[in-house]
């Protein structure tokens, strides 16, 4: 053939606990049309419900050699010991949690694109997986938080009495608070939800959920980006005293607060957690970053006077159908910046691109990562 087509191949998983697929059967015809060949190792789609079967139904090739592919979708980085120079390599790669991880990368020469870069910008939403992702994470916290309560969410009249509902308190309302505050409201809990970025106050509200406000002095606590930033040692104190009564009340606390880079903020310390009612749930999902709750352990349950806390650091992997088939959407819209009539470019001017290539050419490319590889 003159001009072999542009191969992109999707690999099976092999983090524990991994049950994400980069591409789902039904996105195949779609990828297919930036006039690429595909390439699934075998297996790949297994513990996401996808056969083999289903991915040649529609047109993809199951085959071993996925990893040899011009370029390689995934979730995590594969642990590939060969790579080729020029290849390109697109998954989500923790950039600043583990940046190591791309120093080995770039001394492969691959070109690398880190999707949790992408800016959040609206030309970029449908490529946005730390939406996709803690939209599902924020759902799935919440039916743990039920699952494990003594108490039912919803009120309930019977015969043989009234049962209140039960207080949820969402901590953090980004993408994850807020599908936790509708999902928690769905379930007839009465929701209650603090965000240090004053604006979610509106979203909370339309959600049916009360907004919880702390006076802590007044500064803007968001940046440019539209990110949480740090507080100060006084704020900390402050905001921890004012919310301790708050999380004492509830029945179930999920908390999701995060700072991009840095250790999770400690909102619920050890004096908190004493104070709590027997029987009440955390449900963790910073618990990877160092933690909102203290004794929260990844991927345990812990178990404090009654208090249940639980630190779940994969939820998306609990509902891999869902963010597989998410996952491949926001990775066909990246891949057609990449992939155009069967050629790849990689276009540096391009916002979108420059902000996720982190690795190209045989160096770091991200001042970001950079950074983080040296602190
Ligand atoms: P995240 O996962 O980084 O953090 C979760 C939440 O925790 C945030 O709302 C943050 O303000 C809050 N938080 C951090 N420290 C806290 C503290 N000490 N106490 C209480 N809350 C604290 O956030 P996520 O969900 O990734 O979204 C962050 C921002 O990005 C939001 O402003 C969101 O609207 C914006 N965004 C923009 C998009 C776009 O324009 N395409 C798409 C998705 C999000």
């Amino acid at each position: 053939m003159d001009n072999p087509q542009i191969r992109v191949g999707i690999l099976r998983e092999t983090r524990s606990g991994e049950t994400r697929v980069a591409l789902v059967p039904a996105a195949v015809p779609k990828l297919q049309k930036l006039g690429v060949e595909i390439i699934i190792e075998p297996g790949a789609g297994f513990a996401s419900g996808f056969t083999d079967e289903a991915y040649l139904a529609k047109g993809a090739r199951v085959e071993a050699g996925a990893g040899t592919a011009d370029v390689v979708i995934a979730v995590h980085p594969p642990e590939q010991a060969e790579w080729r120079e020029g290849q390109v390599l697109v998954c989500m790669m923790n950039p600043l949690g583990s940046p190591g991880v791309i120093g080995d990368l770039a001394k492969t020469g691959v070109s690398g694109f880190a999707l949790e870069m992408v800016p959040r910008i609206s030309r970029a939403q449908a490529m946005d997986v730390l939406s996709s992702m803690a939209n599902v994470a924020g759902y799935k916290a919440v039916l743990l938080a039920a699952t494990r309560s003594p108490k039912l969410f919803p009120l309930m009249m019977t015969a043989a009495g009234t049962v209140r509902p039960a207080k949820v308190f969402v901590l953090g309302a980004g993408v994850a608070g807020l599908q936790a505050i509708a999902t928690a409201r769905r379930l007839g809990a009465v929701v209650e939800a603090y965000d240090i970025r004053s604006d979610t106050k509106e979203q909370v509200e339309s959600l049916g959920a009360r907004f919880i406000e702390f006076d802590l002095g007044g500064d803007e606590m968001q940046d440019e980006g539209g990110y949480a930033k740090e507080l100060t040692e006084d704020q900390k104190v402050l905001q921890a005293k004012l919310m301790a009564e708050v999380i004492q009340a509830a029945d179930a606390v999920i908390t999701t607060a995060q700072v991009p880079g840095r250790r999770a903020p400690r909102l619920i310390p050890e004096d908190v957690v004493a104070g709590m009612k027997p029987g009440a749930v955390v449900v963790d999902m910073a618990a990877e970053s160092g933690g909102n709750c203290a004794f929260s352990e990844p991927d345990k349950e812990v178990n404090r006077n009654g208090v249940i806390i639980l630190g779940p650091s994969n939820l998306p992997s609990s509902a891999g159908s869902t963010t597989s088939q998410l996952y491949a959407q926001n990775l066909i819209a990246f891949l057609g910046l990449i992939i155009q009539e069967g050629v790849v470019f990689i276009d540096r001017e391009d916002e979108v691109l420059a902000a996720a290539l982190v690795c190209h050419g045989g160096e770091i490319t991200s001042t970001r990562v950079r950074e983080a590889l040296t602190n």
